[in-house]
């Protein structure tokens, strides 16, 4: 019998993925391109874009998730490199350092509300009517955070921030669903990222994670390949019925 050839979870799927110059988003675009997607590498870092973009041989475009020109240049580009589009994982976020919450400065609050929350809101607001005007169906996933459903001290504006993606996500999967655009959300624990020396207040080594990672009961951080799994799985045909969750990866810190 002929041995059929394997074929990835998102042959065929285009997709962007914002921040996929480090950390969980590179860790998405990589299993995304195993999967068979045409990846569009967007972040803010000109230097580990065009690094990522030669590692998987995918465009880069340098992208401010917080400008309106940006998310519109980043969807016109897809179009002219792929003639479509079917996937944003919106990955980009940031966050201040862990801190009491009365020594948050407006520009820590700025920060973190920009980068997390404005990004979601432009990519709707540019993408969307792509889908609608293409009658396309559409998949987002933003990521978000434990830290959305489980908020711990310190954080307060970075969970809060995250918080609004999961509920903006929640509200667009019951607008959009008549139209078969999908919204669903992916909720990390900590990881060991370019923010987690952020998320601790302290720099990141396995001493300083060794308290938090003590409340997850399977016993360790997030990798950036337990996201990306995750982002695989919603990205693709077999989750066309989930719609508006909050996926956690979390090894069950949420329970
Ligand atoms: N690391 C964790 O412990 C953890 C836990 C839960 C959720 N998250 C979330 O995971 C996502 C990815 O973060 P990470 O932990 O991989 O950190 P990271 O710093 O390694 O990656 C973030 C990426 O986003 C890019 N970026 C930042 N601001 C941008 C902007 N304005 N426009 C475009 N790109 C921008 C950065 O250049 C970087 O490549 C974030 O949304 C974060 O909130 C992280």
């Amino acid at each position: 019998m002929a041995a059929t050839a394997a074929v990835g979870r998102l042959e065929g799927k285009v997709a962007i993925v914002t921040g996929s110059g480090s950390g969980f988003g590179l860790g998405i675009a990589k299993k995304f391109v195993q999967e068979g997607a045409k990846v569009i590498i967007a972040d803010i870092s000109q230097e580990n874009g065009e690094r990522v973009s030669t590692e998987l041989n995918s465009k880069f475009l340098y992208t401010d998730v917080t400008r309106r020109d940006n998310w519109e240049a980043l969807l016109q580009a897809t179009l002219d490199e792929h003639g479509k589009l079917d996937i944003i994982v919106n990955n980009a976020g940031t966050t201040y350092r862990n801190k009491p919450t009365e020594d948050v400065t407006d520009a820590d609050f700025d920060l973190c509300t920009n980068v997390n929350i404005r990004s979601i809101f432009l990519s709707a607001s540019v993408i969307i009517p792509y889908f609608i005007q293409n009658n396309r169906p559409g998949c987002f996933i933003q990521i978000s955070s434990t830290a959305a459903l489980r908020p711990r001290p310190g954080l307060t504006w970075y969970n809060a921030s995250k918080a609004a993606v999961s509920t903006a996500t929640k509200t667009m999967a019951v607008e959009y669903g008549p139209k078969k655009i999908r919204f669903n959300c992916v909720c990390p624990v900590v990881g060991s990222t370019g923010l987690t020396h952020l998320f601790l207040g302290k720099p990141d080594t396995v001493e300083n994670r060794a308290a938090f990672v003590s409340t997850i009961p399977l016993g360790r951080g997030s990798t950036p390949a337990d996201v990306a799994n995750a982002c695989s799985f919603l990205a693709s045909e077999e989750a066309e019925f989930i719609t508006g969750v909050d996926l956690e990866v979390d090894g069950g810190r949420c329970v």
